[in-house]
């Protein structure tokens, strides 16, 4: 394992569509997985997708911690999870807009619209079949990941980029928008 750079916003593997994983055996599979975790935990991030680290592959990563999920108000942690060819279904289309942040857009924050409910499929590292629910913060996060294997960054959500600010400056945007804070 080995902590990776993180591409910022202007690098172009940040905005191209990423290629699906063949085969997610494959040893080198493993080890990029096993250091996009170790780089998100040290970046102190709730989630990191492939290109992010200039690896334009259909991989995404994701933690919450349970310090976060009580920050978060969240029913349980979310222990770490490697998903490889992840693929969204939306279970409630309302939108809720919230503050997030991106390791690969260090010190800004926005307020983004996403979808409350997903569910969510993609196979794991040892290639068994994954799926699951996400809500609120999860489905957030994971939406956010996402989007990075189609080439899109938060700002791209944004419907009022006047909600586009600097962490530091956070405090000024509404109370009810400044719950979360989270880099991913
Ligand atoms: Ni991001």
């Amino acid at each position: 394992m080995a902590l990776l750079k993180i591409a910022r916003m202007g690098h172009p593997v940040l905005a191209h569509p990423a290629e699906p994983v063949a085969n997610p055996a494959d040893p080198e599979v493993q080890r990029l997985a096993a250091s996009m975790v170790e780089t998100m935990i040290d970046a102190d991030g709730v989630g990191l997708a492939a290109p992010q680290v200039y690896e334009s592959r259909r991989i995404i990563v994701f933690e919450i911690d349970s310090e976060r999920a009580e920050a978060e108000e969240l029913p349980a942690p979310q222990e770490t999870t490697v998903l490889i060819n992840p693929e969204i279904e939306v279970l409630d289309p309302t939108e809720v807009e919230g503050i997030e942040g991106c390791l690969s857009i260090p010190g800004l924050v926005g307020l983004v619209p996403r979808f409350r409910a997903i569910r969510y499929r993609g196979l794991a590292l040892d290639g068994a079949p994954v799926e699951s629910e996400a809500e609120d913060f999860l489905a957030r996060v994971i939406q956010h990941e996402v989007d990075h294997l189609n080439g899109i960054l938060f700002t791209q959500r944004m419907r009022d980029m006047s909600k586009l600010v600097f962490q530091d400056e956070l405090r000024h945007l509404t109370a009810a928008a400044a719950e979360d804070t989270s880099s991913a």
